[in-house]
């Protein structure tokens, strides 16, 4: 008999029963059943797969319940429009960048961005000035950005078009946006937002103010990501009302042109959701991982970071912190062998997504889990992965893709311009991107995440993709 690989592989993990603290936000299939209407679209969503037939409007000229839906949204979020977006916040994320800038402009680009961001910079052909994020040296993660740092970079780059931050990132850390803002909008910059870890910020006082009503120019949202919504279903939100011929343009390029109703609907779900339920389901959510994470806190070698770690943070996420000489990759694979699925481990954090619909009895089992586990036993030399200075560029990462490229060893890399993005999944931030010089700490961090087994893109047997050495010689430094 023929296989079925997927098919088979994918049934077998869900038969696994798993508690989700991974995306997506619904958390499988339970946030659409907290109310009757929920209950019967999960009921009948095989049923809403359906495509533009006549009385059901169309994504790409909506005039009726897709329209009707989308103002809804933008009434919600208060932007000047809303959009609906079927493939993820990566198309919103390419169709805000292709819609506020033009062939050739200078940009402002928080360092660790998503390679959404990295690739929309390369096709639109755009000329990017990095901004450091500050690093966490206590718990090695990333903070936001470097603030110091983004004013010189703004102060010196006058000329530059526009800024892209990235609010919240994976964990759940925000930026000073507004600050951000307002000197932007007084040097006359754009400021787009990726916002996919925020759709329900603003939902509760506890939690940080959505982007959108901070005011910045252009967010996307993965309503996927944390709120009761299928996997692909992402919100791009306009304040700036002269950009949204472009953005009306660039939204209906990047999206499918056959839409899955059964996204539209949950993303139209998901905003009901939120309003009619929000408020007090975030209440209670944040009530219950407070008491965790007081008691979760006393167990020795692990730390759920929270406000005292970081100025502005998303409590509805654990990052829990496992101390310096102890393995957080072991730390991560016994959580799954309790049945808990967390999110993701970048070798020192073990990240946990929660949402409404992760109860009380999850969080129990999470820390009964967690004080039996043998952390003891799961000692680990300490390794330094944190790279502390960015990576050079030397050419702008749209002239690498012309240019004849080769495979080389890892080891012997060192000092050649990167061809090819290196990025771990998750988080899907590049550690280094095109057109930048690969360094000697750079290398070891790579090797750290292949020998941990890690989903790595752009590294193959060993090897990455740099440009030819003919192409190397006579470049000089872009910035
Ligand atoms: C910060 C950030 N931006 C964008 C994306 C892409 O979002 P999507 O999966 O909705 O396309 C991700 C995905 O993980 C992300 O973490």
């Amino acid at each position: 008999m023929s296989k079925l690989p997927l098919v088979e592989g994918v049934l077998k993990y869900i038969k696994q029963g798993n508690i989700s603290l991974a995306m997506p936000g619904h958390k499988g299939g339970l946030g659409f059943k907290e109310t009757d209407i929920g209950q019967e679209l999960y009921d009948s969503f095989i049923k809403c797969d359906i495509t533009e037939v006549e009385g059901v409007d169309n994504l790409h000229f909506p005039r009726g319940i897709i329209k009707e839906a989308a103002e809804l949204l933008s009434e919600y979020y208060k932007s000047k429009k809303s959009y609906f977006l079927v493939n993820g916040t990566t198309s919103g994320n390419l169709a805000m960048i292709f819609a506020s800038f033009n062939e050739g402009d200078k940009v402002i680009v928080e360092r660790n961005c998503h390679r959404s961001i990295s690739n929309a910079i390369i096709l639109r052909k755009l000329v990017p000035i990095y901004i450091k994020n500050k690093i966490d040296t206590k718990y090695d993660a990333p903070m936001s950005i470097d603030v110091e740092h983004l004013l010189h970079i703004i102060n010196f780059n006058n000329d530059a078009k526009g800024i892209i931050i990235t609010y919240p990132n994976y964990y759940g850390i925000c930026t000073k946006l507004e600050l951000i803002i307002k000197e932007c909008s007084q040097r006359n910059m754009k400021v787009l937002v990726d916002s996919a870890h925020g759709a329900h910020f603003g939902v509760h006082k506890s939690l940080p103010e959505s982007a959108v009503k901070l005011g910045a120019d252009i967010v996307v949202m993965s309503a996927h990501k944390t709120l009761p919504c299928l996997n692909q279903g992402s919100f791009l939100h306009v304040n700036n009302e002269s950009l949204i011929e472009k953005v009306d343009f660039y939204v209906s390029v990047f999206l499918s042109t056959s839409p899955s109703y059964m996204i539209m609907c949950s993303m139209d779900y998901s905003r009901y959701y939120l309003q009619e339920k929000g408020g007090q389901a975030y209440d209670k959510l944040l009530r219950n991982l407070e008491k965790y994470r007081r008691i979760l806190n006393k167990i020795p070698h692990v730390h759920v970071l929270d406000e005292n770690d970081m100025e502005s943070i998303d409590l509805t996420r654990y990052v829990i912190s496992i101390e310096k000489g102890y393995s957080a990759d072991l730390f991560y694979e016994y959580l799954k062998s309790k049945k808990i699925q967390p999110e993701m481990c970048d070798g020192r954090s073990v990240i946990l997504i929660f949402s409404p619909f992760n109860k009380e009895e999850d969080l129990n089992i999470i820390y009964e889990a967690i004080l039996s586990c043998p952390i003891e036993s799961m000692i680990e030399e300490y390794s330094e992965i944190i790279i502390n200075e960015m990576p050079k560029s030397i050419i702008k990462p749209c002239e690498v893709m012309d240019k004849i490229k080769v495979w080389v060893p890892l080891k012997s890399s060192k000092g050649r311009i990167c061809a090819g993005a290196v990025v771990p999944y998750p988080p899907g931030v590049p550690l280094i991107t095109l057109g930048e010089r690969i360094e000697e700490d750079l290398i070891h961090v790579i090797e750290y995440y292949v020998t941990k087994g890690n989903t790595l893109l752009g590294i193959k047997d060993n090897k990455i993709l740099v440009l030819e050495e003919e192409h190397e010689k006579g470049i000089t430094y872009y910035v």
